[in-house]
């Protein structure tokens, strides 16, 4: 198994470039096969995820081809309407968001069937919002044998109030919507960026969506959808987890390619504890030249503190002056990397969803395992900071979500590799010295 070797103690310095938002990719991705024109899509994150919906889309009939390692072109035109189009479980186990195709498949051949996701690392991850907005839509939606089947003879618009504020929920039900007759209003929606991102990528092939990112989305059905070409936004936990890095480590790096209000959650709580944050049109530069300050932190839905920043910005805060205190308000159990950052000396007491972290000088390196993809990011963000070698296991959930992020991470002076054998680990050692 594929593992990351780090020696900390090098402050992370120079630039570095954000690759586009996987969490609005997974919804453009699935969106695209609504028409049965061709849809060329640029910007897409080459990431495990990405890699896996695309796998699913074509195993329902979609042609799929890379034009380059960013820019992929989707034909929903080859997928047989009378098929069953079930996205199976091999695809939904790997990466949940298969079922954004429930909404996709439903929306445009009014039938669809998809592996019931389920829950993962972070949570139990229901999805009855989902549900219950096909089912406002006139959908027949039931589950059995694991499989969940969505059937309308017609969708119709609605009026759907979203009893908590769901990501997923609103970009499914979004896009069962935009074909619908009539009007279709989403209240309490999320408003994230990659809502929006998704949202303008069905404008772009005629849908009739206005309101995203706002909380309340209003959707004009359409008789059908047409090809686009499309450019999909910056990543912006991927930014802000190379912020983060920034400041664990003491560094000063410009993070380009970003959209810096997308980001201002983040730099906010960067500049409160003493980091120099500095945004420029499509950049932001972060700066850590002294030992930051504690503060508190509550994530919330955007544009709150996003829950994805959470771990990372603990590993920040373990390494400030002072006691800080984080509210995961959005899942059950994010936690988990509390008790990896134990082993390097961390300080962090976890009661219920509140965790209290007791500021350290230094974590010491250690081997560490990632139980999920933004907890291992933060790991590796602790490994660069500390003092001595660390192990990372268990990468591949943070492939998941960050393109090259070794790579990226090496640019800007991080001493990290990708090992699989001890034999590998001694000879980073050696060389690293
Ligand atoms: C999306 O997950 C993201 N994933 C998550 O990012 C992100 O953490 C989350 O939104 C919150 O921003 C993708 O976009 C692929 P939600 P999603 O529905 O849509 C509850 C990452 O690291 N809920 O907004 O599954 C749910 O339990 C991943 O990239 C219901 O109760 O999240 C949670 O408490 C991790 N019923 C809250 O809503 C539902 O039907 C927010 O979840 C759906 C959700």
């Amino acid at each position: 198994m594929e593992q990351y070797v780090i020696k900390g103690g090098n402050p992370l310095v120079g630039e570095v470039s954000i690759a586009g938002a996987k969490n609005a990719a997974l919804g453009i991705l699935a969106a695209a096969v609504m028409t049965d024109e061709e849809v060329v899509i640029e910007n897409v994150p080459n990431v495990r995820d990405t890699r896996v919906l695309l796998q699913a889309i074509q195993g329902i009939g979609a042609r799929v081809k890379y034009i380059d390692e960013h820019t992929v072109r989707i034909c929903g035109g080859t997928i047989n309407p009378h098929a069953d189009n079930c996205v199976d479980g091999e695809y939904v186990r790997r990466i949940r968001a298969s079922y954004y195709l429930l909404g996709a498949l439903l929306g445009k051949y009014r039938r669809s069937t998809v592996a019931l996701p389920g829950g993962c690392n972070i949570g139990s991850r229901p999805i009855d919002l989902h549900i219950k907005g096909f089912r406002a839509l006139g959908a027949d939606v039931d589950i059995h044998s694991s499989m969940i089947h969505a059937e309308a003879q017609q969708l119709v618009g609605s009026h759907i109030y979203m009893d908590v504020v769901s990501v997923g929920a609103t970009i499914n039900v979004m896009m069962a919507a935009v074909l619908a007759q009539g009007k279709t209003t989403i209240e309490n929606a999320a408003k994230e960026p990659h809502i929006v991102d998704v949202a303008n990528f069905l404008n772009s092939m005629g849908a009739n969506i206005k309101g995203a990112g706002t909380d309340v989305i209003r959707i004009r059905g359409v008789e059908k959808l047409k090809g686009t070409e499309y450019s999909i936004i910056p990543d912006q936990i991927e930014a802000g987890t190379f912020m983060a890095a920034a400041a664990a480590t003491k560094g000063d790096i410009t993070i380009r390619n970003v959209i810096p209000k997308h980001l201002e959650a983040i730099s906010s709580k960067l500049k409160e504890i003493g980091a120099i944050v500095i945004e420029y049109d499509d950049a932001v530069r972060v700066v850590s030249n002294q030992r930051l300050r504690s503060t508190n932190i509550k994530t919330l839905p955007y544009p709150g503190f996003p829950t994805d920043m959470q771990p990372q910005m603990a590993v920040v805060l373990a390494l400030c002056e002072g006691t800080s205190i984080i509210t995961e308000s959005i899942f059950e159990n994010r936690f988990k990397y509390v008790d990896e950052l134990f082993c390097m000396g961390g300080k962090i007491k976890v009661e219920g969803n509140t965790a209290i972290i007791d500021g350290i000088e230094k974590f010491t390196g250690g081997n560490v395992v990632a139980p999920d993809l933004r907890a291992g990011a933060a790991l590796v963000i602790a490994g660069l900071a500390a003092d001595g070698f660390t192990v990372v296991e268990d990468i591949k959930y943070i492939q998941r979500g960050y393109e090259a992020f070794d790579e990226k991470l090496r640019a800007l002076g991080g001493k990290i590799a990708t090992v699989e054998t001890d034999k590998e680990i001694q000879k980073f050692k050696l060389k690293v010295g």
